[in-house]
């Protein structure tokens, strides 16, 4: 059966690659994002939308036109994240700490509000956060982003308890670096912050790793794919690493 899936940030990076595992599957896919031309460009067979996903007008207009066109919804996935300012906490700045929660963990709310108010009603449906291991662990130079993230996966354990009981199942996968554009420009970041090169960051990513590599978007999509899928029906409540086991997050 097509299911019906809701992704939020999904026009380019971890979330294009999760709509197009899911577009591949047969199931209708919508993405939101705030990248004009990505959505644009999205591939056949999967809709965009332009929206804020830190903005609650413009997601409960975007949940409205789902239950308009959809009469309802399967999967959502509050994928949306900036990785927020990089600076020590000494030197951090309120207006990039309030940016960073508002699209990290505003964005997982109402993406969860909005869905509960739809598979409320069905009886049915799964709801995937994307955390980070920076949602398990301490990330030096990095508070806002550490913050937000701890913060979904506690809002993920309350949401699984409030919905487990009208079928609704909530985790949270926990990404390790993923290679892309976005792993860059945190490395880079954080090179300049500890004053080495980016290639020492990246090897030092890797070396914290048990199975010593970055993680790809793919490993992400495969995970969340499993998520929704009647082989995870029993796993609900869950923050589940894909990360090839960090154990060293300030090599
Ligand atoms: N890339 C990594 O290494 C990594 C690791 C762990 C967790 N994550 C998490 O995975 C998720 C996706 O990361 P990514 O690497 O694909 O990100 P990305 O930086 O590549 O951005 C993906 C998309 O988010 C969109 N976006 C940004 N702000 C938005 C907003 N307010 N509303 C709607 N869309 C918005 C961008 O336009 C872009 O299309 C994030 O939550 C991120 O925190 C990423």
């Amino acid at each position: 059966m097509s299911r019906r899936v809701l992704i939020t940030a999904g026009a380019n990076g971890i979330g294009l690659v999760m709509a197009r595992a899911f577009a591949a599957l047969g199931d209708r896919v919508r993405v939101c994002d705030v990248d004009a031309a990505a959505l644009a460009a999205l591939p056949e067979g999967i809709a965009g939308t332009s929206c804020d996903a830190a903005s609650a007008p413009a997601m409960d207009a975007l949940f409205e036109a789902i239950a308009a066109e959809w009469g309802g919804l399967d999967i959502a996935i509050a994928n949306a994240g900036i990785k927020g300012p990089t600076a020590g906490i000494a030197d951090m700045p309120l207006e990039g700490w309030r940016e960073c929660l508002g699209v990290n963990l505003d964005g997982a709310m109402l993406l969860a509000r909005g869905a509960a108010r739809l598979m409320i009603p069905q009886g049915q449906g799964v709801i995937t956060f994307i955390s980070s291991t920076s949602g398990l662990y301490g990330t030096p130079f990095r508070a806002p982003y550490v913050a937000a993230k701890w913060g979904v996966i506690g809002l993920m354990k309350t949401v699984a308890m409030e919905l487990g009981p009208h079928g609704i199942r909530a985790n949270a996968i926990c990404p390790g670096s993923v290679n892309g554009p976005r792993i860059d420009r945190v490395i880079e970041a954080e090179a300049a912050a500890k004053g080495v090169t980016p290639e020492a960051i990246r090897t030092g990513y890797a070396a914290g790793t048990a199975l010593k590599r970055l993680s790809d978007p793919q490993d992400v999509a495969d995970m969340a794919v499993f998520l929704a899928s009647g082989g995870a029906r029993m796993i609900s409540g869950q923050a589940l690493a894909v990360d090839g086991m960090t154990y060293n997050v300030d090599p």
